[in-house]
């Protein structure tokens, strides 16, 4: 099958028939309620379907606000829309799990999701507290549930089928191949931090292979200087090939095989970020051969939340 060289209408096919889902996928990680609605009105506007939500990002509402205005205005339906959200650490035991996707659902004012993901692979003690610690300030661990308990609680999920499609999120390859060998339902998507500096290769390459979605995230580095949007390489093809640094990141991202999510926080940068096209084969190729390795979220690490400000 041919690629469409405008990645805007690039579509990934998750297994299980579970749909397709579009390649370029708006972010909502954005702390406060109100700058959530502008920025999300802002992408619906653009043209993003894909809305990346999480229960730990605490702004479920406000997205869901802007998705039932988006929809009660007609134009758009439901099928349109592509929309995640994350189960969090403190709610991995599998009595857990179905509360906690119906309280999503419930804030975004859903009745089904696209997809459903495991936020970390870490379980936090579970209850009301998000980030538990003691009072030495270490976060409080759950040792009474395995990551496999609580996958069977998510492909419980998909049986009763108000959720299409389930997946992983922050996980390396050494933790998701038990998961995935033991999974009756296999994971659709597996969402890491990807750019130039950390292209996970290895993790893109059996996700390939297994035709399970990679969907990165921090494609553009979160925004964050020095990093890839100021890479001399990535400047330069930038200005050869007439697009902005962003669109050089995003337009890899496709260009390898991954899905992304972006995180525009203003109409004009969500038109920029969504107006993806293909770059040139030796432009790739150069991106590819950037030696800088940076990880800039270390969620992955010990489930503790990179991008989420002390306290929220
Ligand atoms: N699973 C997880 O643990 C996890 C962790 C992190 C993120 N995520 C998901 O991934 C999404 C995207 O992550 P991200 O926010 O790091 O993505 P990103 O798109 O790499 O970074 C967003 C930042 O880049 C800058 N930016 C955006 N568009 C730009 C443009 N056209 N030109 C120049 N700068 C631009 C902005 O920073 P300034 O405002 O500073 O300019 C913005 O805050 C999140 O919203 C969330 O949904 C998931």
């Amino acid at each position: 099958m041919n690629e469409p060289s405008d990645f805007r209408l690039k579509r990934m096919p998750l297994n299980h028939s579970a749909g397709l889902m579009p390649a370029l996928g708006f972010g909502t990680l954005i702390p406060e309620a109100i700058a959530t609605i502008s920025a999300t009105r802002d992408a619906l506007e653009a043209g993003f379907r894909h809305f990346d939500c999480a229960e730990r990002y605490r702004n479920e509402r406000a997205v869901g606000e802007v998705l039932q205005a988006g929809l009660a205005a007609g134009g758009i339906a439901r099928a349109d829309l592509f929309v995640t959200t994350k189960l969090w650490n403190t709610n991995h035991r599998p009595e857990r799990v179905q509360p906690a996707f119906e309280a999503s659902l419930d804030r975004l004012g859903l009745n089904y999701l696209d997809l459903y993901l495991i936020h970390t692979p870490f379980a936090f003690q579970p209850g009301d507290e998000q980030d538990p610690r003691d009072h030495k300030g270490n976060i409080l661990y759950d040792d009474g549930v395995t990551l496999l308990d609580t996958w069977r609680a998510m492909e419980s999920l998909v049986d009763r089928g108000r959720c299409r499609a389930i997946g992983l999120s922050d996980i390396n390859l050494n933790g998701l191949l038990p998961i995935y060998e033991s999974a009756r339902i296999k994971p659709a998507v597996v969402q890491v931090e990807a750019h130039p500096y950390l292209p996970e290769t290895d993790l893109l390459g059996f996700c390939k292979e297994r035709g399970v979605v990679f969907l990165a995230f921090a494609p553009l580095g979160h925004g964050i200087r020095p990093g890839p949007l100021e890479d001399p390489v990535i400047s330069a093809i930038a200005a050869r090939v007439g697009k902005t640094p962003a669109q050089v990141l995003l337009a890899w991202a496709v260009q390898r095989g991954t899905a992304l999510l972006t995180t525009p926080r203003t109409a004009a940068r969500a038109r920029e970020n969504l107006n993806v096209s293909a770059l040139p084969e030796d432009a790739v190729h150069e991106i590819n051969q950037i030696q800088t390795r940076q990880r800039f979220n270390e969620v992955v690490k010990t489930g503790s939340p990179g991008f989420i400000p002390q306290g929220r």
